[in-house]
Protein backbone atom coordinates (compact mmCIF):
# COMPACT_ATOMS: atom_id res chain seq x y z
CA UNK A 1 0.00 0.00 0.00
CA UNK A 2 1.40 3.34 -1.17
CA UNK A 3 1.77 6.06 2.06
CA UNK A 4 0.59 9.02 2.89
CA UNK A 5 2.08 11.88 4.99
CA UNK A 6 0.88 15.47 6.63
CA UNK A 7 1.21 17.89 8.90
CA UNK A 8 -0.44 20.45 10.38
CA UNK A 9 1.19 23.18 13.02
CA UNK A 10 -0.91 23.54 16.10
CA UNK A 11 -0.61 27.47 16.13
CA UNK A 12 -3.95 28.93 16.35
CA UNK A 13 -7.62 27.78 15.21
CA UNK A 14 -7.66 25.98 12.30
CA UNK A 15 -9.09 27.60 9.55
CA UNK A 16 -11.50 26.66 6.57
CA UNK A 17 -8.75 26.99 4.79
CA UNK A 18 -7.00 23.89 6.58
CA UNK A 19 -10.02 21.90 6.25
CA UNK A 20 -10.55 22.32 2.18
CA UNK A 21 -6.71 22.62 1.07
CA UNK A 22 -5.55 19.56 3.17
CA UNK A 23 -8.05 17.82 6.15
CA UNK A 24 -10.56 16.95 3.10
CA UNK A 25 -8.02 15.11 1.87
CA UNK A 26 -6.62 13.28 4.48
CA UNK A 27 -10.00 11.74 5.16
CA UNK A 28 -10.16 10.68 1.51
CA UNK A 29 -6.78 9.29 1.84
CA UNK A 30 -7.32 7.11 4.61
CA UNK A 31 -9.41 4.42 2.46
CA UNK A 32 -6.93 3.43 -0.16
CA UNK A 33 -3.32 4.72 1.21
CA UNK A 34 -1.63 3.70 4.91
CA UNK A 35 -1.63 7.36 6.35
CA UNK A 36 0.33 9.02 8.76
CA UNK A 37 -1.23 12.52 10.07
CA UNK A 38 0.32 14.35 12.60
CA UNK A 39 0.45 17.46 14.72
CA UNK A 40 3.82 19.09 14.35
CA UNK A 41 4.58 21.09 17.36
CA UNK A 42 8.35 21.19 16.51
CA UNK A 43 7.09 22.93 13.45
CA UNK A 44 5.49 25.54 15.72
CA UNK A 45 7.69 26.22 18.04
CA UNK A 46 10.01 28.19 15.34
CA UNK A 47 7.96 31.40 16.13
CA UNK A 48 7.12 31.87 19.88
CA UNK A 49 4.36 30.10 21.48
CA UNK A 50 2.64 30.34 25.01
CA UNK A 51 2.98 27.23 26.34
CA UNK A 52 -0.79 26.45 27.70
CA UNK A 53 -1.60 27.58 24.67
CA UNK A 54 0.01 25.16 22.72
CA UNK A 55 -0.81 22.62 25.22
CA UNK A 56 -4.30 23.62 24.53
CA UNK A 57 -3.87 23.92 20.59
CA UNK A 58 -1.74 20.68 20.22
CA UNK A 59 -4.82 18.51 21.62
CA UNK A 60 -7.51 20.61 19.82
CA UNK A 61 -5.97 19.51 16.18
CA UNK A 62 -5.29 16.66 17.26
CA UNK A 63 -9.14 16.25 18.03
CA UNK A 64 -10.09 18.20 15.03
CA UNK A 65 -8.32 15.84 12.92
CA UNK A 66 -10.66 13.09 14.37
CA UNK A 67 -13.64 15.37 14.38
CA UNK A 68 -12.82 15.53 10.65
CA UNK A 69 -13.59 12.29 9.78
CA UNK A 70 -10.07 10.97 10.43
CA UNK A 71 -10.15 7.65 11.86
CA UNK A 72 -7.82 6.35 14.14
CA UNK A 73 -7.82 2.70 13.21
CA UNK A 74 -7.23 3.50 10.01
CA UNK A 75 -4.73 6.58 10.19
CA UNK A 76 -1.90 7.10 12.52
CA UNK A 77 -2.54 10.31 14.02
CA UNK A 78 -0.03 11.74 16.17
CA UNK A 79 2.27 14.37 17.59
CA UNK A 80 5.70 15.15 15.97
CA UNK A 81 7.58 15.39 19.36
CA UNK A 82 6.00 12.04 20.46
CA UNK A 83 8.38 10.48 17.82
CA UNK A 84 12.02 11.43 18.76
CA UNK A 85 13.34 10.32 15.55
CA UNK A 86 11.40 13.73 13.84
CA UNK A 87 14.19 16.38 15.56
CA UNK A 88 16.79 13.56 14.58
CA UNK A 89 16.36 13.01 11.10
CA UNK A 90 15.88 16.90 11.02
CA UNK A 91 19.13 17.61 12.12
CA UNK A 92 20.64 14.92 9.75
CA UNK A 93 18.33 16.75 6.55
CA UNK A 94 20.20 20.14 8.21
CA UNK A 95 23.10 19.02 7.00
CA UNK A 96 22.29 18.09 3.52
CA UNK A 97 20.62 21.36 2.74
CA UNK A 98 22.54 24.11 1.57
CA UNK A 99 21.97 28.02 3.13
CA UNK A 100 21.19 29.18 -0.48
CA UNK A 101 18.09 26.72 -0.74
CA UNK A 102 16.56 28.05 2.26
CA UNK A 103 17.17 31.63 1.58
CA UNK A 104 14.70 30.55 -1.53
CA UNK A 105 12.21 29.42 0.21
CA UNK A 106 9.07 32.15 0.06
CA UNK A 107 7.33 31.18 3.35
CA UNK A 108 10.71 31.97 4.92
CA UNK A 109 10.88 35.01 3.04
CA UNK A 110 7.39 36.02 3.92
CA UNK A 111 7.40 35.12 7.91
CA UNK A 112 10.72 36.73 8.15
CA UNK A 113 10.28 39.79 5.97
CA UNK A 114 10.45 43.02 8.37
CA UNK A 115 11.44 41.53 11.36
CA UNK A 116 14.45 42.69 13.23
CA UNK A 117 15.37 39.35 14.74
CA UNK A 118 14.43 35.87 12.97
CA UNK A 119 14.87 32.65 14.85
CA UNK A 120 17.09 30.49 13.31
CA UNK A 121 14.50 27.59 13.93
CA UNK A 122 12.05 29.29 11.26
CA UNK A 123 14.87 29.28 8.56
CA UNK A 124 15.83 25.59 8.89
CA UNK A 125 12.21 24.60 9.45
CA UNK A 126 11.94 22.94 5.99
CA UNK A 127 14.97 20.70 6.41
CA UNK A 128 12.17 19.34 9.51
CA UNK A 129 9.63 18.97 7.28
CA UNK A 130 11.51 16.78 4.77
CA UNK A 131 12.66 14.63 7.60
CA UNK A 132 9.08 14.52 8.61
CA UNK A 133 8.08 12.90 5.17
CA UNK A 134 10.98 10.82 4.51
CA UNK A 135 11.22 9.10 7.63
CA UNK A 136 7.90 7.54 6.73
CA UNK A 137 8.87 6.82 2.72
CA UNK A 138 6.01 8.53 1.67
CA UNK A 139 4.48 8.03 -2.09
CA UNK A 140 1.97 10.81 -1.17
CA UNK A 141 2.21 14.32 0.48
CA UNK A 142 -1.62 16.20 0.64
CA UNK A 143 -0.99 19.87 1.35
CA UNK A 144 -2.13 23.31 -0.19
CA UNK A 145 -0.54 25.14 -2.66
CA UNK A 146 1.67 27.28 -0.51
CA UNK A 147 3.78 23.55 0.78
CA UNK A 148 4.88 23.09 -2.97
CA UNK A 149 8.21 24.72 -2.79
CA UNK A 150 9.13 23.14 0.85
CA UNK A 151 8.01 19.86 -0.98
CA UNK A 152 10.29 20.40 -4.08
CA UNK A 153 13.47 20.35 -1.34
CA UNK A 154 12.40 17.75 -0.06
CA UNK A 155 12.48 15.72 -3.86
CA UNK A 156 15.65 17.49 -4.03
CA UNK A 157 17.33 16.06 -0.50
CA UNK A 158 15.65 12.75 -0.89
CA UNK A 159 17.76 12.58 -4.36
CA UNK A 160 20.74 14.17 -3.01
CA UNK A 161 21.37 11.23 -0.12
CA UNK A 162 20.47 8.60 -2.38
CA UNK A 163 22.96 9.58 -4.72
CA UNK A 164 25.84 10.21 -2.03
CA UNK A 165 24.77 7.27 0.34
CA UNK A 166 22.97 5.08 -2.06
CA UNK A 167 19.53 4.32 -3.26
CA UNK A 168 16.69 4.70 -0.04
CA UNK A 169 14.39 7.47 -0.05
CA UNK A 170 11.14 7.56 -1.72
CA UNK A 171 10.63 10.57 -3.94
CA UNK A 172 7.44 12.10 -2.63
CA UNK A 173 4.68 13.65 -4.91
CA UNK A 174 2.73 16.76 -3.34
CA UNK A 175 -1.20 15.97 -3.68
CA UNK A 176 -2.44 19.47 -4.18
CA UNK A 177 -6.50 19.89 -5.40
CA UNK A 178 -7.86 21.14 -7.67
CA UNK A 179 -10.33 23.64 -6.26
CA UNK A 180 -9.64 25.15 -3.05
CA UNK A 181 -5.52 24.11 -2.66
CA UNK A 182 -5.42 28.37 -2.25
CA UNK A 183 -8.53 29.72 0.08
CA UNK A 184 -8.05 33.15 0.16
CA UNK A 185 -8.70 35.90 3.35
CA UNK A 186 -12.13 37.27 3.27
CA UNK A 187 -10.83 40.82 3.64
CA UNK A 188 -8.02 40.61 1.13
CA UNK A 189 -8.22 38.21 -1.76
CA UNK A 190 -4.65 38.80 -2.37
CA UNK A 191 -3.37 36.47 0.92
CA UNK A 192 -3.89 33.28 2.06
CA UNK A 193 -6.68 32.38 4.60
CA UNK A 194 -4.78 32.13 7.82
CA UNK A 195 -4.94 31.23 11.17
CA UNK A 196 -2.23 33.71 12.16
CA UNK A 197 -3.72 36.50 11.02
CA UNK A 198 -4.57 39.44 13.58
CA UNK A 199 -8.20 40.13 12.04
CA UNK A 200 -10.48 37.39 12.77
CA UNK A 201 -12.74 38.31 10.51
CA UNK A 202 -10.00 37.45 7.45
CA UNK A 203 -11.04 33.61 7.88
CA UNK A 204 -13.70 31.37 9.27
CA UNK A 205 -12.18 29.25 12.16
CA UNK A 206 -13.34 25.40 12.24
CA UNK A 207 -14.91 26.13 15.59
CA UNK A 208 -16.77 29.20 14.78
CA UNK A 209 -20.28 29.56 15.78
CA UNK A 210 -22.94 29.38 12.48
CA UNK A 211 -23.91 32.74 13.94
CA UNK A 212 -19.89 34.15 13.46
CA UNK A 213 -19.94 32.25 10.21
CA UNK A 214 -23.10 33.88 8.75
CA UNK A 215 -21.24 37.63 10.14
CA UNK A 216 -17.98 36.56 8.58
CA UNK A 217 -19.59 35.72 5.03
CA UNK A 218 -22.00 38.81 5.11
CA UNK A 219 -18.68 41.46 5.44
CA UNK A 220 -16.42 39.45 3.25
CA UNK A 221 -14.99 41.53 0.50
CA UNK A 222 -16.35 42.08 -2.69
CA UNK A 223 -16.43 44.35 -5.65
CA UNK A 224 -18.65 46.69 -6.98
CA UNK A 225 -20.00 44.67 -9.96
CA UNK A 226 -22.91 41.96 -9.77
CA UNK A 227 -21.99 39.09 -11.38
CA UNK A 228 -21.47 35.89 -9.74
CA UNK A 229 -18.47 34.47 -12.23
CA UNK A 230 -15.27 32.31 -11.66
CA UNK A 231 -12.32 34.95 -12.63
CA UNK A 232 -9.47 35.17 -10.27
CA UNK A 233 -7.34 37.97 -12.00
CA UNK A 234 -10.89 40.48 -12.49
CA UNK A 235 -12.98 39.17 -9.41
CA UNK A 236 -10.47 37.61 -6.75
CA UNK A 237 -13.03 37.92 -4.07
CA UNK A 238 -16.23 36.16 -5.86
CA UNK A 239 -13.79 33.56 -7.35
CA UNK A 240 -12.52 32.63 -3.47
CA UNK A 241 -16.22 31.96 -2.40
CA UNK A 242 -17.04 30.20 -4.93
CA UNK A 243 -14.50 28.21 -4.55
CA UNK A 244 -15.42 27.74 -1.13
CA UNK A 245 -18.84 27.43 -1.94
CA UNK A 246 -18.05 24.61 -4.79
CA UNK A 247 -16.03 23.08 -1.87
CA UNK A 248 -18.59 22.74 0.86
CA UNK A 249 -21.92 22.32 -1.20
CA UNK A 250 -20.39 19.96 -3.63
CA UNK A 251 -21.15 21.45 -6.53
CA UNK A 252 -19.26 22.68 -9.24
CA UNK A 253 -18.12 26.26 -9.93
CA UNK A 254 -20.07 26.20 -13.27
CA UNK A 255 -23.22 24.93 -11.88
CA UNK A 256 -23.21 27.38 -8.71
CA UNK A 257 -22.34 30.49 -11.40
CA UNK A 258 -25.31 29.10 -13.89
CA UNK A 259 -27.70 29.12 -10.20
CA UNK A 260 -26.86 32.61 -9.56
CA UNK A 261 -27.29 34.29 -13.11
CA UNK A 262 -29.00 37.40 -12.88
CA UNK A 263 -28.79 37.82 -8.93
CA UNK A 264 -26.77 40.28 -7.14
CA UNK A 265 -24.24 38.56 -4.23
CA UNK A 266 -26.88 38.90 -1.75
CA UNK A 267 -28.72 35.47 -2.05
CA UNK A 268 -25.05 34.15 -3.20
CA UNK A 269 -23.77 34.91 0.22
CA UNK A 270 -26.28 33.97 2.58
CA UNK A 271 -26.37 31.02 0.80
CA UNK A 272 -22.70 29.85 0.77
CA UNK A 273 -23.19 30.72 4.61
CA UNK A 274 -25.73 28.21 5.09
CA UNK A 275 -23.23 25.58 3.29
CA UNK A 276 -19.72 26.31 5.47
CA UNK A 277 -22.15 26.02 8.38
CA UNK A 278 -23.55 22.28 7.05
CA UNK A 279 -20.03 21.45 6.31
CA UNK A 280 -18.68 22.50 9.83
CA UNK A 281 -21.51 21.46 12.46
CA UNK A 282 -21.06 17.87 12.55
CA UNK A 283 -17.29 18.33 12.98
CA UNK A 284 -18.06 20.72 16.09
CA UNK A 285 -20.27 18.03 17.41
CA UNK A 286 -18.03 15.63 17.07
CA UNK A 287 -15.65 17.64 18.52
CA UNK A 288 -16.84 18.34 21.79
CA UNK A 289 -17.66 14.72 22.15
CA UNK A 290 -14.21 13.63 21.40
CA UNK A 291 -13.02 16.52 23.59
CA UNK A 292 -14.57 15.58 26.55
CA UNK A 293 -14.18 12.16 26.20
CA UNK A 294 -10.58 12.43 27.02
CA UNK A 295 -10.14 9.47 24.23
CA UNK A 296 -7.26 12.12 22.44
CA UNK A 297 -4.54 10.96 24.74
CA UNK A 298 -4.90 7.22 23.91
CA UNK A 299 -5.60 7.84 20.28
CA UNK A 300 -2.08 9.51 20.21
CA UNK A 301 -0.33 7.23 22.34
CA UNK A 302 -1.28 4.50 19.99
CA UNK A 303 -0.55 6.50 16.73
CA UNK A 304 2.67 7.78 18.51
CA UNK A 305 3.83 4.14 18.89
CA UNK A 306 2.98 2.72 15.60
CA UNK A 307 4.72 6.06 13.83
CA UNK A 308 7.80 5.20 16.08
CA UNK A 309 8.59 1.49 14.29
CA UNK A 310 8.37 2.84 11.04
CA UNK A 311 10.10 6.00 11.80
CA UNK A 312 13.17 4.18 13.61
CA UNK A 313 13.86 1.71 11.30
CA UNK A 314 14.25 4.21 8.49
CA UNK A 315 16.71 6.43 10.76
CA UNK A 316 18.55 3.19 11.78
CA UNK A 317 19.18 2.70 7.76
CA UNK A 318 19.54 6.12 7.61
CA UNK A 319 22.72 6.52 10.01
CA UNK A 320 24.21 2.82 8.81
CA UNK A 321 24.57 3.96 5.20
CA UNK A 322 25.91 7.47 6.34
CA UNK A 323 28.70 5.65 8.64
CA UNK A 324 27.36 6.19 12.11
CA UNK A 325 28.59 3.62 14.21
CA UNK A 326 25.55 1.66 15.52
CA UNK A 327 24.83 0.44 18.95
CA UNK A 328 25.17 -3.26 18.94
P1 LIG B 1 -0.55 25.26 8.40
O1 LIG B 1 -1.80 25.81 8.99
O2 LIG B 1 0.33 26.32 7.82
O3 LIG B 1 0.15 24.27 9.28
O4 LIG B 1 -1.04 24.44 7.12
C1 LIG B 1 -1.55 23.14 7.21
C2 LIG B 1 -2.04 22.66 5.86
O5 LIG B 1 -3.17 23.43 5.43
C3 LIG B 1 -1.00 22.81 4.75
O6 LIG B 1 -1.12 21.69 3.88
C4 LIG B 1 -1.40 24.06 4.05
O7 LIG B 1 -0.98 24.07 2.71
C5 LIG B 1 -2.91 24.00 4.16
N1 LIG B 1 -3.48 25.35 4.13
C6 LIG B 1 -3.26 26.33 5.05
N2 LIG B 1 -3.93 27.46 4.71
C7 LIG B 1 -4.58 27.18 3.53
C8 LIG B 1 -5.42 27.94 2.67
N3 LIG B 1 -5.73 29.20 2.94
N4 LIG B 1 -5.90 27.33 1.56
C9 LIG B 1 -5.60 26.06 1.28
N5 LIG B 1 -4.79 25.28 2.05
C10 LIG B 1 -4.29 25.83 3.17
N1 LIG C 1 5.10 23.13 6.82
C1 LIG C 1 3.74 22.69 6.87
C2 LIG C 1 2.81 23.92 6.98
O1 LIG C 1 3.17 24.94 7.47
C3 LIG C 1 3.46 21.75 7.98
C4 LIG C 1 4.25 20.49 7.87
C5 LIG C 1 5.30 20.12 8.66
C6 LIG C 1 4.06 19.46 6.92
N2 LIG C 1 5.76 18.91 8.29
C7 LIG C 1 5.04 18.46 7.22
C8 LIG C 1 3.17 19.27 5.86
C9 LIG C 1 5.14 17.30 6.48
C10 LIG C 1 3.29 18.09 5.12
C11 LIG C 1 4.27 17.10 5.42
O2 LIG C 1 1.68 23.83 6.60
Amino acid sequence: MKRVLSGIQPSGSLTLGNYIGAIQNFVKLQHTHQCYFMVVDLHAITVPQEPKALREQTESVAALFVAAGIDPEKANVFLQSHVPAHAELGWIMTTLTHMGELERMTQFKDKSSGKESVGAGLFVYPSLMAADILLYNADLVPVGDDQKQHLELTRDLAQRFNQRFGEYFTIPEPYIPEVGARIMSLDDASNKMSKSNPNPGSYIALLDPPDVIRKKISRATTDSGREIKYDVKAKPEVSNLLSIYSQCAKLSIANIEAKYEGQGYGQFKKDLAEHVIATLEPIQQRYREIRSSGKIIDILDKGAQRASEAADETLRNVKERMGFLLRG
